[in-house]
């Protein structure tokens, strides 16, 4: 009988420190996340410091955790995956590290993952992947359009090319006073307004993939200071449902276009931008009638996690990906190179 494969992977690359344990790819036995938002939130955005500090702080009782809800021990486990970049790299190198002290104690292969390859393999954890395929990956760090023909391939085709999805989430949510991450605060408001707010919608080149979320964002902090000046009042909810007009009507255009372009099977939707009501509306709206069948990730599985890199830590695992003694963290990662 095949003995199971169970992959404990780590992720540490920005301010949640998570350990999972997965089983043949697909199977969650253990998923455990301790957020730091608490301590960053008073700084208005992650501090690395205090973010490495915290991970430091939480990487064993966090692993310990995952391998007592899992009902395992290190003996059961199979390889080690982790997130080895992008991201902060003081926050990187603590999993990459606890990665490597378990892999060699426990005499595992130690296999390194793309976090964005992860957010893209969260949706693996409920569906099979159907190829060729295209994710729209939508994070604090990243907004792309990743075609992938096949496991472990990623071919980005478009990028933002200023601000990511989330940065401007969270900055318009600075400049309405709402704490850090501002993202689902504003996701919150916008329920409750109406787009009354004529914003601009940066559709670049007509054939283009990237996108551009500065001059929006520039955009509301102009509006607000230009109302403030007359004395006029903005609805902070009709605020926030003006700037979610504008990036979902984005993105949601950008996805279906590219999706039909290349003849995919399968859209994906991945990061922590995924969370968002109205980006998830709008897209199952737009798709409904659309040939290519949309997936769109539960929202434990939106935001960093290590269920999702463990589950592209097993497709990396299955191809004989492997990485020595001397892994670091790499902020820059390139995930085409994967
Ligand atoms: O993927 P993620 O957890 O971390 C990165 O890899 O960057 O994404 C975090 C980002 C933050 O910018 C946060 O504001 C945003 O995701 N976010 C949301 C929502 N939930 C989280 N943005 C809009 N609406 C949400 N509901
Ligand atoms: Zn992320």
């Amino acid at each position: 009988m095949k003995q199971d494969e169970i992959i404990l992977s780590i992720e540490t690359s920005c301010d949640e420190t998570a350990v999972a344990l997965i089983k043949n790819g697909t199977e969650i036995l253990a998923n455990v996340v301790a957020s730091q938002i608490e301590s960053h939130k008073r700084f208005g955005g992650v501090v690395p410091e205090v973010a490495s500090r915290h991970h430091v702080e939480q990487m064993t009782v966090v692993t310990e955790e995952a391998l007592q809800q899992a009902g395992l021990t290190m003996e059961d486990v199979t390889a080690v995956a982790v997130t080895e970049g992008p991201g902060l790299v003081g926050a990187l190198l603590i999993g990459v590290n606890a990665a490597k002290a378990l892999a060699f104690a426990h005499g595992l292969p130690l296999v390194p993952v793309h976090h964005i390859a992860g957010h893209i393999y969260a949706n693996r954890l409920i569906t099979e992947m159907k190829f060729p395929l295209l994710a729209l990956v939508v994070s604090g760090g990243h907004t792309e359009l990743v075609l992938m023909e096949k496991h472990g391939s990623f071919e980005v085709i478009g990028e933002t090319r200023d601000d990511a999805a989330g940065e401007a989430y969270d900055k318009v949510a600075r400049t309405l006073n709402l704490p850090y991450p501002g993202g689902p605060h504003i996701d919150k408001l916008a329920q409750n307004g109406e787009p009354v707010l004529k914003l601009p919608r940066a559709w670049l080149e007509p054939d283009s993939y990237d996108f551009s979320f500065s001059g929006l964002k520039s955009a509301v902090i102009n509006t607000v200071h230009n109302a403030a000046q007359r004395g006029e009042t903005i609805r902070p909810e009709d605020l926030a449902a003006s700037f979610q007009a504008s990036v979902v009507e984005v993105l949601v255009e950008k996805a279906a276009r590219a999706a039909r372009e290349n003849n995919v099977k399968q859209v994906l939707l991945a990061g922590g931008v995924a969370a968002n009501q109205g980006l998830r509306k709008a897209l199952e709206e737009r798709f409904s009638d659309l040939p290519q069948e949309l997936v769109i990730p539960p929202l434990y599985l939106c935001t960093d996690n290590a269920a999702m890199i463990g589950a592209a830590g097993s497709v990396a695992y299955q191809k004989g990906k492997r990485a020595d003694w001397a892994l670091n963290g790499v902020p820059g990662l390139d995930l085409e190179a994967q």
